[in-house]
């Protein structure tokens, strides 16, 4: 009994060691605000498959305090692209097992692809009832799930599922994927031509083997509302609420298959039946065509919209492929009425960049890994949230990844063997003892992880009143990191600037902005690392400025008389948190920047928080002001040189930036 007990627990204990982790955007690796360096849990949103060290805290809007409610959560802005305008963001992050450099030259030691994808839905007030409303959540519980009972589920009614989601989603806490979408998934058929070596996938509670079930996911655990068939597999055959960014992918011969696969591009059936009342129910048990069709349903065609104008049918064939982007009148659903779905483009697909084995480092040259995001363009003009999902997925060539699948799984009885078991012992010489075991597990063989950030703002450039607002190119500047030194705060990095070096031009935005937490203050427990948040100011809150110094090799800033970053600075957008006043002249952003938006000007009367009057004054270690903020500028030509006047701590750690701007 005992010993059954102990292998038991031997077989469930999931080693999860380090592996993606998303640097900006900010991502979470399902953490909330949590004070521990551990997250609380690793169930929240998303299978990670990391370390539970990892992640950052979603952003605060107050001086201090945690996140009791969504609305002391600062969502991260960004500006949309324009018609003919981008925005462009630095994606980074660091991944553990290495990946790229499949060039003949210098070949890696396994296959890799990394997959960026997003998220996107109209936004929804923070507290929305609205139980398919995406959010962040103010606790760290993972939503409910439960399943309908195997005696109930074949009369069942969509009104009457509609109220079982209503009943079990909470709109306190986090949601991605929706209710529904884990729902069909739990029920619908896995696909049973997929390779699962020697795992023994389970049943669901109506005896079948539903996509939950994967052979990385052999027991049906529940993340979120996450489909685990569609984690695993890329580029996925059913619809997904995930758009493609860009394919890093193994082999640039792929990138043809990718960009035409695509759910961006190419549209994907489900199964659709009718319920007693003649509505449409959310789930099916079929997951093809023909099986869908012979017992009754309907196969629905589902385009990967991201936006959805409100013209007529002749609006939107004229509109059609209008800024790159194309158009279908369909419906959303099944029996819906049709709209003018606005399609994004075909992801960009690059090979994947180097990195090295066994480390969570740098690509070559000591350049991080990074992906710049041109953001999307939505003709509605609506504000949108979005989710930014990283996906690192690694194999080996110890069976042929795309051309295994069911009929080499093990199955002794038909004297099949799997390429690939469960820890085997091996021969290595003439005799037949088999003296040596190899560290493999096949639900790990072939393995996806990932990051997702948290819910991100991306606001139309209509809220740009400047005439450059609709025009411009426009850059993101943001900070990375958390409080703590490098061990603390491993795997999730120590602060900068990113991107620490931006080029622009005279004409660019650039948008400066940053996020921080008033509980980063990785206290225990701490898993298998250090706990501790070594830093400047108030313990466990992330602070940040801009203070110019006359060049990198300096922690000095320089005096106002002898700036030049903020000469002829043109303000283009402020955050509405602050200040009334118009016309900020160069010395109210100087000091704006370096009060990390403290003070919202100089000159006491032109607004309310003047350095020259406002109680109470600056804290010096910026203690007391807000740790998100954010504004567009523009500046004038030359090359530029900043840090932060809190976290920049020569020898230990360095904070700062360079803008060069060009004609
Ligand atoms: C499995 O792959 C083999 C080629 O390796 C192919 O002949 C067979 O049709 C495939 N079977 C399924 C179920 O996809
Ligand atoms: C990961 O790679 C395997 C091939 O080894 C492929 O079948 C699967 O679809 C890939 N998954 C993702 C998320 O890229
Ligand atoms: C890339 O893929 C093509 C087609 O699948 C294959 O012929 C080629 O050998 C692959 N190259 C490498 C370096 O793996
Ligand atoms: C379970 O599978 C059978 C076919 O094997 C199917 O008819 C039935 O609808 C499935 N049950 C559910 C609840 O999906
Ligand atoms: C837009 O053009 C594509 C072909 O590129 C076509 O399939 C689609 O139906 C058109 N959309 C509309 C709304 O006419
Ligand atoms: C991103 O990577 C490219 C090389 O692929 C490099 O040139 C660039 O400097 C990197 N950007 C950042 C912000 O690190
Ligand atoms: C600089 O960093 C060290 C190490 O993290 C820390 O102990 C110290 O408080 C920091 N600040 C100053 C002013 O030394
Ligand atoms: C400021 O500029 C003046 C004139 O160029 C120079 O003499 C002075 O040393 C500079 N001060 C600092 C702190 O850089
Ligand atoms: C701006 O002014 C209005 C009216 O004068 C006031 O209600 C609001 O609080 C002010 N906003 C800020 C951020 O000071
Ligand atoms: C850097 O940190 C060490 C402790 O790790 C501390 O002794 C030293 O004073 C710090 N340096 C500065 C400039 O604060």
């Amino acid at each position: 009994m005992i010993l059954k007990t102990l292998s038991v627990l031997l077989l469930c204990f999931h080693l999860s060691l380090s592996d993606v982790y998303m640097h900006n955007p900010r991502g979470s690796n399902n953490r909330l605000e949590e004070r521990s360096a551990n997250r609380n849990n690793a169930n929240r949103l998303f299978d990670s498959q990391n370390n539970n060290r990892g992640g950052y805290n979603v952003g605060n809007n107050k001086a201090s305090g945690g996140i009791n409610t969504e609305e002391d959560i600062y969502y991260m802005k960004y500006f949309q692209s324009g018609p003919s305008a981008s925005s462009s963001l630095t994606i980074e992050w660091t991944n553990q097992h290495g990946c790229g450099g499949n060039e003949d030259s210098d070949p890696h030691k396994l296959n890799c692809n990394i997959v960026i994808q997003y998220m996107v839905s109209d936004v929804c007030e923070f507290d929305s009832e609205d139980e398919n409303c995406m959010r962040n959540g103010d606790n760290t519980n993972t939503q409910t799930f439960n399943a309908v009972g195997s005696g109930q589920i074949n009369g069942f009614t969509q009104s009457q599922m509609t109220q079982r989601m209503k009943n079990q989603v909470s709109t306190t806490r986090g949601l991605h994927e929706t209710y529904e979408y884990y729902n069909d998934c739990y029920i619908r058929k896995r696909n049973t031509g997929l390779f699962t070596a020697d795992q023994n996938l389970r049943n669901n509670q109506y005896g079948n083997s539903s996509a939950i079930y994967t052979r990385q996911n052999a027991n049906g655990n529940r993340r979120g509302y996450e489909c685990p068939e569609e984690r695993d597999y890329y580029p996925y055959w059913h619809p997904t609420p995930w758009r493609d960014i860009a394919i890093l992918a193994d082999n640039m011969s792929q990138c043809d298959w990718y960009q035409r696969e695509s759910f961006n591009v190419q549209p994907r059936g489900i199964c659709r039946e009718l319920d007693e009342n003649n509505a449409v129910k959310s789930w099916s048990y079929w997951n093809n065509e023909d099986d869908c069709e012979r017992y009754g349903g309907h196969w629905f065609t589902e385009y990967a919209y991201i936006d959805i104008e409100e013209v007529n049918k002749a609006q939107c064939q004229d509109r059609n492929h209008t800024n790159g982007l194309k158009r279908v009148w369909a419906p959303t659903t099944y029996g819906g009425t049709p709209q003018c779905l606005v399609l994004p483009p075909a992801p960009v697909c690059q090979p994947a960049k180097w990195s090295r084995v066994n480390h969570l480092g740098n690509s070559r040259d000591g350049v991080p890994l990074n992906f710049t995001w041109t953001l999307p363009y939505f003709p509605s003009g609506n504000e949108k949230f979005v989710v930014v999902r990283l996906r690192y997925n690694i194999s080996t060539d110890d069976y042929d990844p795309f051309n295994t699948n069911s009929s080499h799984n093990q199955n002794l009885a038909q004297q099949v063997r799997s390429p690939v078991t469960q820890n085997p012992y091996i021969n290595i010489g003439a005799t037949n003892n088999k003296p040596l075991r190899l560290a493999i597990n096949t639900a790990q063989f072939g393995r996806t992880f990932q990051d997702r950030s948290h819910v991100l703002r991306l606001l139309p450039r209509s809220e740009i009143s400047h005439p450059a607002g609709s025009t411009c190119t426009l850059h993101n500047l943001n900070v990375r990191g958390k409080r703590g030194n490098i061990v603390q705060t491993f795997p999730a990095v120590e602060y900068d600037f990113i991107p620490n070096k931006l080029t622009v031009r005279e004409s660019d935005c650039i948008h400066i902005q940053w996020t921080g937490s008033n509980t980063h203050n990785n206290g225990a427990p701490g898993g298998d690392g250090q706990t501790g948040d070594a830093g400047e100011g108030t313990g466990g809150t992330d602070r940040h400025n801009m203070v110019e110094i006359p060049h990198p090799n300096s922690n000095y800033p320089v005096p106002w008389e002898n700036s030049t970053m903020w000469r002829g600075v043109e303000l283009v957008w402020k955050d509405d948190t602050w200040t009334n006043s118009s016309a900020l002249d160069e010395t109210d952003i100087a000091v704006v920047l370096a009060s990390g938006g403290y003070y919202e000007c100089y000159t006491q009367g032109k607004c309310t928080k003047s350095m020259q009057s406002y109680t109470p004054r600056l804290n010096r270690l910026l203690n007391n002001i807000v740790p998100s903020f954010g504004t567009v500028l523009r500046l004038k030509r030359g090359t530029y040189h900043y840090i932060c006047s809190r976290n920049n701590n020569f020898t230990n750690r360095s904070q700062k930036g360079m803008i060069t701007v060009t004609p």
